[in-house]
C-alpha cells in the first residue's frame, strides 16, 4: 500500500544521504532515464523545498539543464518566495536557449511572482574577454548580486555527456579523458574522486564563493548519473540531494 511504499522510500533516502554525506537525500519513486514524468516529480520536490528554505526578498541563483528546467515548470507563487530574486549561477555554458540558467531564472520568476536578473554573457571566452567583461558596470553588479544567494539550485550531469552536449572542442574532450572526469556541475568537471580536473571560462558563480552560508539544493536523478553524483557529493556535499529511485539504487550498488 502507499504507507509501505512511502516507509521504504524513506529508508532509501536516510541510506542515500549517510554514503553520500549530504544533509538530506530527497527521493522520488521510477526512474528519470526511462519516464519523463520523474523529472517533474523531482522538480515538484524541489519546489516545495525552495518554498520551506526561502524567505521573501532572498536571493537564489539557479543553474541549467533539463532537470532544471523541469523545476521551472513546476514553479508557483508562494508567500515565502515573495520579491525573491532568481540570478543565473554562471554565463554561458553552451546549452540550448531553452535550458540556459537566464531562460531558467526569468520561467521562474514569471511563475513564482518573483524577480529575475539576466546575465548575457558569450560561451567560450578567452580569458582576456573575461577579464575585461567583469569590469562592465552592469555584470560586475550582477556578479555581487549573484554571490549574495541565500540559495543555490543545481543539476549535475556525466562529464561525458555534457561534453558532447557542449560541443566541447577535441583538445578539451582529451584532456577530459585522460583525467578521467565522471561529472559535471556549474562548468566544472570532476573526477570520480571529486577533484575538479576542469573549469569552463565562464563568469559567476566559482566553487570557491560557495561557503556554508548558501543552502545548495541538487537536483539530478536517473541511473546514468548514479556516478556522476556521487563523485560530484565527494567534491562538496549538498544541504539537500533531490533525485529519484533509479539513480538512488544504483549508486548504493556502486
Ligand atoms: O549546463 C548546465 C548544467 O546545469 C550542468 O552543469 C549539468 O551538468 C547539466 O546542466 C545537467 O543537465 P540535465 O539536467 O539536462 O541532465
Amino acid at each position: 500500500g502507499v504507507m509501505k511504499s512511502v516507509s521504504g522510500l524513506q529508508d532509501l533516502e536516510e541510506r542515500l544521504a549517510r554514503a553520500l554525506h549530504v544533509n538530506q537525500a530527497i527521493i522520488v519513486s521510477g526512474n528519470s532515464d526511462r519516464y519523463s514524468w520523474v523529472k517533474k516529480e523531482m522538480g515538484r520536490a524541489c519546489v516545495q523545498q525552495m518554498k520551506e528554505k526561502l524567505a521573501p526578498k532572498d536571493i537564489v541563483a539557479v543553474a541549467g539543464g533539463t532537470t532544471l528546467a523541469a523545476v521551472a515548470e513546476m514553479m508557483s507563487p508562494d508567500s515565502n518566495l515573495e520579491e525573491v530574486s532568481f540570478v543565473p549561477a554562471r554565463g554561458g555554458l553552451g546549452e540550448k536557449v531553452e535550458i540556459q540558467s537566464n531562460t531558467i531564472s526569468s520561467t521562474m520568476a514569471q511563475k513564482a511572482h518573483g524577480k529575475y536578473r539576466l546575465l548575457h554573457v558569450p560561451d567560450q571566452l578567452s580569458d582576456e574577454t573575461r577579464e575585461s567583461l567583469i569590469l562592465e558596470p552592469g555584470i560586475k553588479e550582477l556578479l555581487s548580486i549573484i554571490r549574495q544567494a541565500k540559495m543555490v539550485v543545481h543539476g549535475v550531469g556525466e562529464a561525458e555527456t555534457m561534453a558532447a552536449r557542449r560541443k566541447t572542442k577535441a583538445e578539451t574532450l582529451g584532456s577530459l579523458k585522460d583525467k578521467e572526469a565522471a561529472a559535471e556541475a556549474f562548468g566544472y568537471y570532476f573526477d570520480r574522486a571529486g577533484q575538479i580536473v576542469h573549469k569552463e571560462n565562464t563568469v559567476g558563480l566559482q566553487l570557491d564563493d560557495l561557503t556554508n552560508e548558501q543552502f545548495v539544493i541538487t537536483v539530478a536523478g536517473g541511473a546514468s548519473k548514479a556516478e556522476a553524483i556521487t563523485a560530484y557529493m565527494k567534491h562538496r556535499p549538498s544541504d539537500v540531494l533531490i533525485t529519484d529511485e533509479g539513480a538512488a539504487q544504483a549508486i548504493l550498488d556502486l
